[in-house]
């Protein structure tokens, strides 16, 4: 039987996340989170001090880079990051070195029942032809107010008014940029994730019942 592909695109703090870990552990498929690749290039560039604005430096770094980590870390989660992994996300080169490396991945982790992704052009670009694609909906005000609670429950200092400020321009960002904009999938379900987390899988779970 062919692996299935679950997309689920969306906005930044839009809760993809918590999503894609959710129906990974119930319908055990498995969670790749193409953000996070975005986010460890963001921290490269940042400690080796390339500047984001020379795209020269941009593509000779590139050129080295072989594997990046999925790991997982606060300051891959900060602010700093986010907005760095947001900025280095118009380039091409960036693009294609992080979709190389989403490819490797699903080859390399063969799973029986398929791979839940998450990002901003996963169905529009990375996997077209997907068996099932979600975007997550939720009003910019309400994704402030959850991305404000996550950082300060992780210790660092914040300001509502500056994240709501930061995730609209990080919005404009992504959603305005040339190369794979994010856009709504004309083939996906929109899930609208303004509620609570009971009634956003509420809209989920018959749409993965019946796949
Ligand atoms: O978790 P959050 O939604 O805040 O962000 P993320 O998914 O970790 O992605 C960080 C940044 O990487 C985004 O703001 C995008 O600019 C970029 N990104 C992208 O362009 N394409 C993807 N497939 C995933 C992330």
């Amino acid at each position: 039987m062919k692996e299935k592909i679950i997309t689920i695109d969306g906005p930044a703090a839009s809760g993809k996340e918590k999503i894609s870990k959710y129906i990974s552990k119930k319908w055990k498929f498995k969670h790749l989170d193409s953000g996070i690749l975005y986010r460890r290039l963001a921290l490269i560039f940042f400690n080796e001090k390339i500047d984001v604005n020379n795209l020269k430096k941009i593509k000779e770094k590139i050129k080295e880079i072989k594997y990046l980590s999925y790991r997982k870390n606060q300051k891959l989660r900060s602010q700093e990051i986010s907005n760095l992994s947001s900025k280095i996300a118009v380039y091409v080169c960036v693009r294609n070195l992080i979709n190389r490396l989403q490819y490797d991945f699903v080859k390399k982790n063969k799973n029986n029942q398929g791979f839940v992704v998450d990002g901003r052009d996963i169905g529009t670009v990375v996997f077209k032809n997907a068996d099932l694609k979600l975007y997550i909906d939720v009003k910019a005000e309400i994704r402030a107010k959850r991305r404000y609670k996550q950082l300060i429950d992780s210790g660092e200092k914040s300001i509502y008014r500056k994240i709501l400020k930061e995730i609209k321009l990080r919005d404009n960002k992504d959603k305005f940029r040339k190369n794979s904009p994010l856009v709504i999938p004309k083939d996906a379900h929109i899930i609208n994730n303004d509620s609570s987390f009971n009634d956003t899988i509420k809209q989920i779970k018959p749409l993965l019942d019946n796949l």
